[in-house]
């Protein structure tokens, strides 16, 4: 049942961010990767992963897929949908953050709009947009679920790329073209830009 609106109020705990951070000796931020289905968002998003808890940094990996299994398993894929999931993702986002943690988002994510939802809801000074960036055929090409084949065969309905659309970013903090660099230059290219935009949280 919904909570009605402005009966709900908020609760603090004794506990600050700043205590979080002193206690994971971070910043948190969410690295929010998108692109299309075959770009490498997953790929690279684990990669990354390994490498920062490498340097001992806390953080996590909110995976379309994976959420789709569990807080969006009520979600399909029209505008609504996708907008509801990326929606929740962002919520989750923000909360780990508020906990502290480093988050990396691999959503499609394919409309402006959402996007600039999720940057609002997670706030815009932790938000770092990645857009990876490789074209259609060649994601086609890759198909590494088999989906693409299937969308092109007309057995899947409002597929990105094939017939739903997607918005490629104009704003994004950091580009990367994944259909020539490997996982490793493009995680290599995030760090890049982490280290010079983002010291704080990477320095200890
Ligand atoms: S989003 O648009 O809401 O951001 P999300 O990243 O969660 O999408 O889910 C995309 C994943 O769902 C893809 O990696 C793919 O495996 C699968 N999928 C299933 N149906 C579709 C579809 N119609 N369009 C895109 N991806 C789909």
């Amino acid at each position: 049942m919904e909570q009605p609106r402005g009966v709900v109020q908020r609760v603090q705990g004794a506990i600050t961010l700043a205590d979080r951070m002193r206690l994971l000796r971070q910043r948190p931020l969410t690295i929010w990767l998108t692109g299309l289905s075959g770009a490498g968002k997953s790929t690279i998003a684990f990669e990354l992963e390994q490498q920062l808890v490498a340097q001992d940094r806390a953080c996590y990996v909110l995976d379309g897929d994976n959420v789709r299994h569990g807080l969006g398993s009520d979600l399909g894929f029209d505008q609504q949908d996708r907008h509801e999931n990326i929606r929740r993702v962002a919520h989750v986002a923000q909360l780990m953050n508020d906990a502290g943690l480093i988050v990396i988002t691999a959503l499609i994510s394919p409309m402006h709009a959402d996007r600039a939802m999720a940057r609002d809801i997670v706030g815009a000074d932790r938000f770092v947009e990645v857009y990876l960036s490789a074209p259609f055929a060649i994601c086609a090409r890759r198909d590494p679920k088999g989906l693409y084949a299937k969308a092109l065969a007309g057995e899947i309905a409002s597929f990105t790329g094939v017939s739903a659309p997607y918005e490629a970013p104009l704003d994004a903090e950091i580009t990367i073209d994944t259909a020539t660099l490997t996982p490793a230059e493009s995680v290599a290219g995030i760090f890049r830009y982490l280290r010079e935009k983002c010291l704080a949280p990477l320095t200890k």
